[in-house]
Protein backbone atom coordinates (compact mmCIF):
# COMPACT_ATOMS: atom_id res chain seq x y z
CA UNK A 1 0.00 0.00 0.00
CA UNK A 2 1.02 3.29 -0.92
CA UNK A 3 0.88 5.29 2.23
CA UNK A 4 1.99 8.44 0.76
CA UNK A 5 0.45 8.68 -2.87
CA UNK A 6 0.87 12.76 -3.45
CA UNK A 7 4.33 12.77 -2.53
CA UNK A 8 5.35 9.57 -4.77
CA UNK A 9 2.79 11.21 -7.23
CA UNK A 10 4.98 14.23 -7.27
CA UNK A 11 8.53 12.21 -6.89
CA UNK A 12 7.74 10.78 -10.34
CA UNK A 13 6.40 13.46 -12.01
CA UNK A 14 9.33 14.41 -14.92
CA UNK A 15 10.94 17.51 -14.50
CA UNK A 16 9.67 20.66 -17.11
CA UNK A 17 10.67 20.88 -20.12
CA UNK A 18 11.15 24.20 -22.29
CA UNK A 19 7.97 22.60 -24.24
CA UNK A 20 5.88 22.65 -21.05
CA UNK A 21 7.23 26.11 -20.19
CA UNK A 22 5.71 28.27 -23.05
CA UNK A 23 1.82 28.47 -23.42
CA UNK A 24 0.32 30.06 -26.22
CA UNK A 25 0.01 33.89 -26.53
CA UNK A 26 2.12 34.61 -23.92
CA UNK A 27 1.96 38.65 -24.67
CA UNK A 28 5.74 38.02 -23.56
CA UNK A 29 6.59 36.17 -26.74
CA UNK A 30 8.01 37.53 -30.49
CA UNK A 31 5.25 38.79 -32.55
CA UNK A 32 7.55 38.47 -35.59
CA UNK A 33 10.57 35.80 -35.77
CA UNK A 34 12.60 35.64 -38.33
CA UNK A 35 14.60 32.12 -39.47
CA UNK A 36 18.16 31.98 -41.42
CA UNK A 37 17.54 28.16 -42.18
CA UNK A 38 21.28 27.50 -42.51
CA UNK A 39 23.13 24.22 -42.44
CA UNK A 40 21.21 21.88 -44.79
CA UNK A 41 24.13 20.89 -46.80
CA UNK A 42 26.20 20.25 -44.20
CA UNK A 43 23.75 17.89 -42.58
CA UNK A 44 23.50 15.34 -45.88
CA UNK A 45 27.08 15.86 -46.21
CA UNK A 46 27.75 14.59 -42.51
CA UNK A 47 25.58 11.65 -43.43
CA UNK A 48 26.97 10.54 -46.81
CA UNK A 49 23.74 12.10 -48.74
CA UNK A 50 23.54 14.27 -51.46
CA UNK A 51 23.36 18.10 -50.55
CA UNK A 52 20.16 18.39 -52.01
CA UNK A 53 18.05 15.45 -48.97
CA UNK A 54 19.77 18.53 -46.54
CA UNK A 55 17.00 20.51 -48.21
CA UNK A 56 14.38 18.22 -48.34
CA UNK A 57 14.93 17.11 -45.02
CA UNK A 58 15.29 21.46 -44.02
CA UNK A 59 11.13 21.66 -45.43
CA UNK A 60 9.84 19.39 -42.71
CA UNK A 61 11.40 21.86 -40.27
CA UNK A 62 9.54 24.37 -42.11
CA UNK A 63 6.12 23.21 -41.24
CA UNK A 64 7.31 22.26 -37.87
CA UNK A 65 8.22 25.35 -36.80
CA UNK A 66 5.39 26.88 -39.11
CA UNK A 67 2.96 24.85 -37.08
CA UNK A 68 4.43 26.14 -33.86
CA UNK A 69 4.66 29.34 -34.60
CA UNK A 70 0.84 29.38 -35.59
CA UNK A 71 -0.04 27.66 -32.64
CA UNK A 72 2.12 29.72 -29.42
CA UNK A 73 0.13 33.28 -31.94
CA UNK A 74 3.23 34.23 -32.97
CA UNK A 75 1.59 36.37 -35.96
CA UNK A 76 5.12 36.93 -38.35
CA UNK A 77 7.21 34.26 -39.62
CA UNK A 78 10.09 34.82 -42.43
CA UNK A 79 12.10 32.37 -43.62
CA UNK A 80 15.29 32.87 -45.53
CA UNK A 81 14.67 30.10 -48.69
CA UNK A 82 16.68 31.58 -51.07
CA UNK A 83 18.89 34.66 -51.24
CA UNK A 84 19.89 36.63 -54.36
CA UNK A 85 23.37 35.35 -53.67
CA UNK A 86 21.70 31.80 -53.65
CA UNK A 87 22.35 31.88 -57.90
CA UNK A 88 25.60 31.33 -57.56
CA UNK A 89 25.31 27.72 -56.56
CA UNK A 90 25.72 24.82 -59.14
CA UNK A 91 22.60 24.78 -61.06
CA UNK A 92 21.81 21.63 -59.88
CA UNK A 93 21.10 22.41 -56.90
CA UNK A 94 19.74 25.54 -58.08
CA UNK A 95 17.26 23.95 -59.79
CA UNK A 96 16.37 21.66 -57.49
CA UNK A 97 15.52 23.99 -54.83
CA UNK A 98 13.51 25.57 -57.08
CA UNK A 99 10.96 23.04 -57.93
CA UNK A 100 10.99 22.16 -54.39
CA UNK A 101 9.74 25.20 -54.34
CA UNK A 102 7.02 24.75 -56.71
CA UNK A 103 6.43 21.58 -55.69
CA UNK A 104 5.94 22.29 -52.16
CA UNK A 105 3.46 25.53 -52.95
CA UNK A 106 1.35 23.40 -55.32
CA UNK A 107 0.92 20.17 -52.82
CA UNK A 108 0.89 22.40 -49.74
CA UNK A 109 -1.33 25.73 -49.83
CA UNK A 110 -4.76 24.34 -49.56
CA UNK A 111 -3.69 22.86 -46.56
CA UNK A 112 -1.80 25.62 -45.53
CA UNK A 113 -5.03 28.08 -46.21
CA UNK A 114 -7.19 25.51 -43.67
CA UNK A 115 -4.51 26.06 -40.94
CA UNK A 116 -5.43 29.81 -41.13
CA UNK A 117 -1.54 30.55 -42.80
CA UNK A 118 -1.47 33.74 -44.99
CA UNK A 119 1.69 33.27 -47.52
CA UNK A 120 3.49 35.94 -48.93
CA UNK A 121 6.79 36.23 -50.77
CA UNK A 122 9.48 38.67 -50.01
CA UNK A 123 11.92 38.81 -52.85
CA UNK A 124 12.50 40.03 -56.99
CA UNK A 125 10.42 38.12 -58.90
CA UNK A 126 13.50 38.79 -61.74
CA UNK A 127 15.67 35.31 -62.92
CA UNK A 128 12.73 33.05 -61.32
CA UNK A 129 10.72 30.66 -63.71
CA UNK A 130 7.55 32.17 -65.29
CA UNK A 131 5.49 29.04 -63.79
CA UNK A 132 6.97 29.20 -60.07
CA UNK A 133 6.06 33.51 -60.27
CA UNK A 134 2.65 32.20 -61.53
CA UNK A 135 1.95 30.04 -58.90
CA UNK A 136 3.38 32.41 -56.04
CA UNK A 137 0.61 34.62 -56.78
CA UNK A 138 -1.63 32.41 -56.87
CA UNK A 139 -0.60 30.77 -53.65
CA UNK A 140 -0.22 34.62 -51.89
CA UNK A 141 -4.12 35.43 -53.41
CA UNK A 142 -5.70 32.38 -52.34
CA UNK A 143 -4.35 32.70 -48.58
CA UNK A 144 -4.63 36.87 -48.13
CA UNK A 145 -7.57 36.63 -45.97
CA UNK A 146 -6.32 34.23 -43.20
CA UNK A 147 -4.84 35.36 -40.31
CA UNK A 148 -3.93 33.29 -37.93
CA UNK A 149 -0.07 33.63 -38.85
CA UNK A 150 1.43 35.24 -41.73
CA UNK A 151 4.43 33.35 -43.24
CA UNK A 152 6.66 35.31 -45.29
CA UNK A 153 8.80 33.46 -47.64
CA UNK A 154 12.07 35.11 -48.98
CA UNK A 155 12.70 33.65 -52.27
CA UNK A 156 15.03 35.18 -54.76
CA UNK A 157 15.71 38.28 -51.45
CA UNK A 158 18.70 40.48 -50.69
CA UNK A 159 18.56 43.33 -48.34
CA UNK A 160 20.17 45.67 -50.23
CA UNK A 161 18.43 45.18 -53.15
CA UNK A 162 15.33 45.86 -51.10
CA UNK A 163 16.41 48.97 -50.37
CA UNK A 164 17.57 49.55 -53.09
CA UNK A 165 13.86 48.78 -54.58
CA UNK A 166 12.31 51.04 -51.95
CA UNK A 167 14.73 54.08 -53.06
CA UNK A 168 13.75 53.79 -56.52
CA UNK A 169 10.45 53.73 -55.99
CA UNK A 170 10.67 56.84 -53.66
CA UNK A 171 12.51 58.77 -56.06
CA UNK A 172 9.54 58.14 -58.62
CA UNK A 173 7.38 59.22 -56.29
CA UNK A 174 9.08 62.57 -55.81
CA UNK A 175 8.93 63.01 -59.93
CA UNK A 176 5.97 62.60 -59.57
CA UNK A 177 4.13 64.51 -56.67
CA UNK A 178 5.90 67.18 -54.34
CA UNK A 179 7.65 64.72 -51.71
CA UNK A 180 9.81 67.13 -48.98
CA UNK A 181 12.77 65.58 -48.40
CA UNK A 182 11.73 66.11 -44.61
CA UNK A 183 8.97 63.94 -45.14
CA UNK A 184 10.92 60.98 -45.66
CA UNK A 185 10.97 59.22 -42.42
CA UNK A 186 11.30 55.72 -41.00
CA UNK A 187 7.67 54.95 -41.21
CA UNK A 188 7.27 56.35 -44.50
CA UNK A 189 10.29 54.34 -46.15
CA UNK A 190 9.41 51.00 -44.64
CA UNK A 191 6.17 51.31 -46.37
CA UNK A 192 8.12 50.55 -49.73
CA UNK A 193 9.99 47.56 -48.62
CA UNK A 194 8.54 43.99 -49.20
CA UNK A 195 7.51 44.06 -45.40
CA UNK A 196 5.26 47.11 -45.58
CA UNK A 197 2.66 47.19 -43.20
CA UNK A 198 3.93 44.22 -40.71
CA UNK A 199 6.07 45.07 -37.35
CA UNK A 200 9.62 44.32 -37.74
CA UNK A 201 11.24 41.09 -36.74
CA UNK A 202 11.97 40.71 -32.96
CA UNK A 203 14.08 38.11 -33.00
CA UNK A 204 16.06 36.48 -35.91
CA UNK A 205 17.52 33.07 -35.59
CA UNK A 206 20.53 31.61 -37.56
CA UNK A 207 20.90 27.76 -37.44
CA UNK A 208 24.40 25.79 -38.31
CA UNK A 209 27.03 28.20 -36.22
CA UNK A 210 27.84 31.27 -38.90
CA UNK A 211 27.18 34.45 -37.02
CA UNK A 212 26.41 37.03 -39.39
CA UNK A 213 22.93 38.52 -41.10
CA UNK A 214 24.11 37.66 -45.14
CA UNK A 215 22.39 40.49 -46.60
CA UNK A 216 18.71 39.42 -44.99
CA UNK A 217 16.28 42.04 -43.30
CA UNK A 218 18.95 44.54 -42.99
CA UNK A 219 16.55 47.89 -42.78
CA UNK A 220 13.95 45.64 -40.57
CA UNK A 221 16.43 43.83 -37.85
CA UNK A 222 17.74 47.23 -36.35
CA UNK A 223 16.24 46.15 -33.00
CA UNK A 224 16.17 42.48 -33.48
CA UNK A 225 17.02 40.27 -30.61
CA UNK A 226 19.83 37.86 -32.48
CA UNK A 227 20.44 33.99 -31.50
CA UNK A 228 23.29 31.54 -33.25
CA UNK A 229 22.70 28.08 -32.74
CA UNK A 230 25.33 25.37 -33.63
CA UNK A 231 22.46 23.26 -34.52
CA UNK A 232 22.13 22.55 -38.72
CA UNK A 233 18.21 23.91 -39.84
CA UNK A 234 16.91 20.29 -40.80
CA UNK A 235 17.79 19.20 -36.61
CA UNK A 236 16.26 22.20 -35.15
CA UNK A 237 13.39 20.98 -33.97
CA UNK A 238 10.39 22.04 -31.72
CA UNK A 239 12.27 22.02 -28.15
CA UNK A 240 15.30 23.76 -29.28
CA UNK A 241 12.69 26.55 -31.02
CA UNK A 242 11.13 26.39 -27.24
CA UNK A 243 14.87 26.64 -25.57
CA UNK A 244 15.76 29.99 -27.71
CA UNK A 245 12.04 31.52 -26.79
CA UNK A 246 12.67 31.12 -23.27
CA UNK A 247 16.40 32.76 -23.91
CA UNK A 248 14.21 35.93 -25.84
CA UNK A 249 11.93 35.90 -23.34
CA UNK A 250 14.76 36.49 -20.82
CA UNK A 251 16.37 39.16 -22.79
CA UNK A 252 15.88 43.16 -21.53
CA UNK A 253 15.08 44.82 -24.59
CA UNK A 254 15.44 48.59 -24.25
CA UNK A 255 15.31 49.62 -27.85
CA UNK A 256 18.08 52.32 -27.02
CA UNK A 257 16.08 53.77 -24.12
CA UNK A 258 16.48 52.69 -20.33
CA UNK A 259 13.47 50.52 -20.00
CA UNK A 260 11.71 48.15 -22.36
CA UNK A 261 9.82 49.74 -24.78
CA UNK A 262 11.41 53.34 -24.22
CA UNK A 263 12.39 55.43 -27.13
CA UNK A 264 15.09 54.67 -29.82
C1 LIG B 1 21.00 27.02 -46.46
O1 LIG B 1 21.72 25.85 -46.15
C2 LIG B 1 19.67 26.66 -46.97
C3 LIG B 1 19.17 27.04 -48.19
C4 LIG B 1 19.90 27.90 -49.13
C5 LIG B 1 17.83 26.58 -48.64
C6 LIG B 1 16.79 26.54 -47.57
C7 LIG B 1 15.54 25.99 -48.14
C8 LIG B 1 14.72 25.12 -47.51
C9 LIG B 1 14.92 24.67 -46.11
C10 LIG B 1 13.49 24.66 -48.20
C11 LIG B 1 12.39 25.63 -47.93
C12 LIG B 1 11.23 25.35 -48.78
C13 LIG B 1 10.15 26.15 -48.85
C14 LIG B 1 9.02 25.78 -49.73
C15 LIG B 1 10.03 27.39 -48.08
P1 LIG B 1 23.05 25.58 -46.97
O2 LIG B 1 22.71 24.81 -48.19
O3 LIG B 1 23.77 26.87 -47.20
O4 LIG B 1 23.87 24.67 -45.97
P2 LIG B 1 25.45 24.64 -45.79
O5 LIG B 1 25.85 25.98 -45.26
O6 LIG B 1 25.63 23.54 -44.81
O7 LIG B 1 26.04 24.35 -47.14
Amino acid sequence: MNLFPRLTAGLRRKKPTATDLLQPGDPALPQHVAIIMDGNGRWAQSKGLPRTAGHQAGLKRVSQITEECAHLGIKYLTLYAFSTENWQRPAEEVNFLMDLFYQTLKNETDLLCTKGVKIKFIGLPNRLDPKLLALMEECAAKTKDNDRITLNLAINYGGRLEIIKAVRELLQEAAERTLRPEEVTPELFAGYLFTAGQPDPDLIIRTSGEQRISNFLLWQSAYAELFFTKTLWPDFDRLEFHQVLLEYKRRSRRFGGLEEGGGT
